[in-house]
Parts: C-alpha cells; structure tokens; sequence
C-alpha cells in the first residue's frame, strides 16, 4: 500500500479521464493520496475530489507561479478552504526563480503570509523550492511552522541538514531515478527513516523509464523502488515507512 504525498489530479491533463485513473491506481496499491493545490481555484477543486473520494485528502494554498495577482481576499479564500476537514495542508506554497514569472519580492511576500497562515491554522505546510535554495531557507529560518516538507526536494546535504534541524521532512519525485540523479541518491541514503516522503507530483515528472509521459500516481511504485534500492530495503519496508511517515505528518 502506497501513499503519493503529493499529485494534481485536478489538472487540465485527467479531464478525460480522471475517474479512470483513480479507479486503476487504487487498484495498483496507491491507497493514499494527497492532492495539492497551486491557485485558489485548483484548491477549490482540490478540496471539491477529496470529498468525492475517500482516500484523497487536498492541500489548499497558491504556487509561487500563480502568486503574481494573488490578493488579501485570495488568502482568505484559502483560509476558508483550510477549514474543510479534507484539507490538511497549505501548501504548494514557496519560491521559484526558474521561470520568475512572479517578481521575487512578490512571490516572497505571498509565501510568507501563507507560511503565518499555516501556523496559526496548525497545519503542516508544502514547500516548492525551485532555483531558491537560500532565500527560502532564510524565510522557514523566519518563519516557523509546525510541520513542514520540501516537495521534490533539489537542495544540498548541506541544506538538508539544516531543514532537518528546523524539524522538516524531505519528499522526492521521479526526478530520482534520472540519470542525473546521483545528489539526490547521496541525500536519499543519509536521510533517517522517520523523515522522508514519497509522491509523483502528476502529471509532471514521471519516473525513467516513462519520462516525457503523462505521469500519475500509480507511478508512486518506481519512486519506492528506487529508494528501496539506494537505501538497501525492500519495496515493502520503503511503502510501509513512508505511509507512516506521511500518516503522521498530515495527521491522517
Ligand atoms: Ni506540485
């Protein structure tokens, strides 16, 4: 049994065929599923599955690309949608200065008002890190929550100590079996069993050897297995640690 920690069945890529896709993954052994919101309106849509399903559970928050306009009354909407008793996180909130389609200051503001907002909701919180290793480490320095995971994460060892420090967990994607994966495999190995997640963020990344492909969540499996692998554990005892270690954290 497997829990993806984060995916977007909400978007546009499963409107033909979302129904099926959960039908099948469900049978494939995912018995757990988080799905993350990135705009008001896909947390809208986020919360709207999780209701319709018993096990997904949503994420309400606004991605850094979507956070250019984002207004006080965008984050009161998302407020209200954290309510919901299937909402248990804010998140994907963060940073990302690959594209900067949003100024940084901006995108730094509206993460940070997320990040309080987290904190007085007591939810755990979903980071997007992406080309922003400091600036993002200098506002969860700032800004403390009480539980919190870097989504696909891309930093150092060196980082990664540090998040650990401040009491976060690390997830990973499919971007770990690329071939150029070999930092990531270096952090996989050293990361203790009770701080790591696994999730596919479909339909983006999907594993080797389905790279380029829609990706879904069913494709949780190739992220276990390869973790198995790195870290010397079978299938089975990776599936079973990062279902308890994603129970736990979103106190599900
Ligand atoms: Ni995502």
């Amino acid at each position: 049994m497997l829990f993806d920690t984060h995916a977007h069945l909400t978007d546009e890529a499963f409107d033909g065929d979302r129904a099926d896709v959960l039908h099948r993954i469900r049978e494939n052994g995912v018995s757990l599923l988080l799905n993350a919101g990135s705009s008001v309106r896909s947390s809208e849509d986020s919360v709207k599955l999780a209701e319709e399903y018993d096990f997904i559970y949503a994420s309400v928050g606004v991605h850094p690309e979507d956070c250019k306009d984002m207004t006080s009354n965008d984050l009161q909407k998302i407020a209200a949608l954290a309510q919901n008793k299937k909402a248990v996180a804010v998140g994907e909130i963060g940073l990302d200065y690959h594209y900067d389609f949003t100024p940084r200051d901006v995108q730094k503001r509206h993460f940070s008002e997320q990040l309080e907002l987290a904190r007085e909701l007591d939810l755990p919180v979903i980071i997007h890190d992406r080309e922003a290793h400091g600036d993002t480490l200098e506002i969860v320095k700032k800004i403390k929550v009480q539980r919190g995971v870097f989504h696909c994460y891309s930093g150092s060892l060196e980082m990664a100590k540090e998040l650990l420090g401040l009491g976060y967990l690390l997830s990973f994607t499919g971007v770990i079996t690329f071939k150029n994966a070999a930092r990531s495999h270096e952090i996989v190995k050293w990361l203790p069993d009770d701080k790591i997640m696994i999730e596919t963020d479909s339909p983006y990344l999907s594993p080797e050897p389905l790279r380029g492909k829609r990706n879904d969540p069913g494709n949780v499996r190739l992220v276990a297995q390869k973790i198995a692998e790195i870290k010397g554990k079978t299938l089975q005892e990776i599936a079973a640690l990062t279902m308890k270690n994603g129970r736990e954290f979103f106190n599900i």
